[in-house]
């Protein structure tokens, strides 16, 4: 077996490079921040996870548990920064969606809620949903 060590670092090497590129493309899939997100949004984004990404999805793409804010539904013509507030505050019943309704969102000062909607603008606007 003198080949065998040879072959066995190139075969690691390998296999190595697949892991790590199936690792990192996972990584990106699951949890990756919206690309060339300015730093100013990145509080906004953070506090977004925290309160509302559970239903609303980590990319504004909604889950099984409420609806996707990157929807024409949610652009300022239709609901605007007050609506978001006011979602945030009180709560929403259900009438768009099959969802079920909107609880109020405790814990959240003044602007870590201002943040959470710049931050949803921003995205909204660079996906060119308005
Ligand atoms: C427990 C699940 C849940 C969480 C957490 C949640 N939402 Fe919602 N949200 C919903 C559901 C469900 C609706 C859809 C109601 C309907 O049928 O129109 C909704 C609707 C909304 C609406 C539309 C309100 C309206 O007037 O129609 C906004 C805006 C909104 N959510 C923003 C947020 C923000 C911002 C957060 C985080 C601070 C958040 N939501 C957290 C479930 C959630």
């Amino acid at each position: 077996m003198r080949l065998f060590p040879k072959h066995a670092k190139f075969i690691l090497t390998v296999i190595l490079a697949v892991l790590a590129t199936v690792t990192v493309g996972q990584a990106q899939e699951s949890s990756a921040p919206p690309t060339n997100m300015p730093f100013r949004y990145g509080l906004g984004y953070e506090q977004y996870l925290e309160h509302c990404s559970a239903c609303h999805g980590q990319s504004l793409d909604g889950t099984d548990k409420g609806p996707p804010l990157m929807h024409a539904y949610y652009m300022p013509s239709h609901h605007s920064d007050t609506a978001f507030y006011r979602a945030i505050r009180r709560g929403t019943q259900q009438h768009h969606w099959g969802f079920g309704d909107m609880a109020p969102v405790a814990g959240i000062a003044e602007n870590e809620a201002r943040g959470i909607v710049e931050f949803i603008r921003w995205y909204q606007r660079e996906s060119g949903l308005f």
